[in-house]
């Protein structure tokens, strides 16, 4: 009997080998049922592709890795780019993951690499791969049950300059800013202090975003940004510094914050850096008046109503685009908790932490209606991670030329959402005066 498996076992694998001409190995004492055979060929054939990857890398003649035709559970990503690098002298490979809206790069050592590689392709995963090295291309296309490689002559003849020090790709250069030392977040002779290595990435992630959004805006004279609720200002100066000192595009920014030190603080700052159109007024969201026609309103992690206060201002400013990063939604769960309606998820709210994830959730949601109804497309991403900080929504809205959405449409389904949550009124609906409307 087992002489028999045994004998069956080895027609199986010669047959698999004979047919696919991959000369991978079955395990000894193994019994595959068919399925299996699939899981087994898919995983050799990308291992495959990694372990070539890997020689190209040991043999110096490395240039290149594409993966795209995503399929995971991420939906903003779409392709992700592979590059090696030198970090600290030390030889790592370059992940670019490009989002719908961003591009996050991270940086592993050849061992992380290959085995984050290894969970990303699949079927629900990246689909296609292209790995370009001096020797050859090898093209990677994975199917439900088979992954298929096809080798074709080297399109690139040349090894990329090796990219050094993740620092030299910075938005914001640490050197010679005058802000950044003014700030705290660097020496004077500017090497950033190890307790503000966050702040200084955080603030070139930021910057990052921005810059993309704002390159689609129309073009002006002068773009005039307001920050709403500008706090110490990190932000505010590095987007000044960085529209007109890199991007040479005459940008006037102003920060609005009511509290006077700050505003004190910014203002001196800003002097003795030369930001000739940077200011900071002292005051709150509710009372400023714009003095330029703003083309763009900003408020990051202005608390609860206050981001409300922000959006109206821009809405009625008629801002061509108004990016917020709202924090603590009180109102909106205050509202939830007091009227308590039953409903199917009334199981949910019991709960402190889903209470407050439904409350962020319900808030940005009718947040963004309430753009789109004023011919604002919306976007709501995650723009930090979770382990930086929960307060890492962005809620960005772009004045359409041609507004398309149905107003009434809008009117009716936050109307709805209303009434399942139990709201009585949206704070920037109040504002913007749509209750009435909605009857
Ligand atoms: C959490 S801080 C954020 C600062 C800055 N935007 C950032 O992201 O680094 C919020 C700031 O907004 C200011 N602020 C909150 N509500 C405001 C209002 N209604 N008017 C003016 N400033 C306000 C606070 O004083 C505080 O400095």
């Amino acid at each position: 009997m087992r002489n028999s498996v045994h004998m069956l076992l080895a027609v199986e694998r010669s047959f698999v080998q004979a047919a696919l001409g991959f000369g991978f190995k079955l395990k000894e004492n193994n019994y595959f049922w068919a399925t299996n055979w699939k899981k087994e060929i898919m995983r050799n054939e990308e291992s495959q592709i990694l372990e070539n990857l890997k020689a190209s890398l040991d043999s110096n003649r490395f240039i290149k890795f594409s993966l795209g035709d995503y399929k995971g559970h991420d939906s903003n990503l779409k392709k992700l780019y592979v590059k090696r690098v030198t970090i600290k002298q030390k030889e790592m490979l370059s992940f670019v993951f490009r989002h719908k809206t961003q591009d996050i790069t991270k940086n592993y050592d050849f061992a992380e690499a290959i085995k984050l590689l290894d969970e990303m392709i699949g079927f629900k995963g990246f689909r296609f791969g292209l790995l370009c090295t001096l020797d050859f291309d090898e093209q990677m296309q994975v199917f439900k049950s088979r992954i298929a490689l096809k080798r074709k002559p080297p399109s690139l003849k040349q090894l990329p300059p090796k990219a050094h020090d993740k620092s030299k790709n910075r938005k914001i250069e640490a050197k010679g800013k005058r802000y950044l030392h003014e700030l705290g977040i660097t020496d004077p002779f500017g090497k950033v202090y190890k307790k503000s290595q966050d702040k200084y990435r955080q603030i070139n992630h930021y910057i990052e975003i921005l810059s993309t959004l704002l390159k689609d805006l129309p073009l002006r004279e002068m773009t005039n940004i307001v920050d709403m609720g500008a706090g110490k200002g990190y932000l505010t100066f590095a987007l000044y510094d960085y529209l007109n000192n890199v991007l040479k595009m005459p940008t006037r920014v102003v920060g609005v914050e009511f509290r006077k030190n700050l505003v004190d603080l910014c203002n001196n700052i800003a002097q003795k850096s030369d930001f000739q159109d940077l200011y900071f007024e002292e005051g709150t969201i509710e009372k400023y008046e714009f003095k330029h026609d703003a083309n763009v309103l900003i408020a990051l992690h202005a608390c609860d109503t206050a981001t409300d206060e922000a959006i109206y201002k821009g809405i009625t400013g008629q801002a061509d685009l108004i990016v917020v990063a709202p924090c603590c939604h009180h109102q909106i769960r205050a509202e939830i908790e007091k009227n308590k309606v039953k409903n199917e998820l009334d199981f949910l709210l019991r709960h402190g932490i889903f209470l407050e994830r439904q409350a962020e959730m319900v808030t940005d949601g009718i947040r963004a209606l309430i753009l789109e109804y004023y011919g604002y497309s919306t976007k709501v991403f995650q723009f930090v991670s979770d382990a930086h900080t929960p307060k890492n929504v962005l809620v960005v809205g772009k004045k359409l030329k041609e507004p398309k959405a149905d107003q009434t449409d809008i009117l009716n389904k936050i109307q709805e959402i209303k009434k399942y949550f139990g709201i009585r009124y949206h704070h920037l609906e109040v504002l913007l005066g749509l209750t009435e409307q909605m009857g």
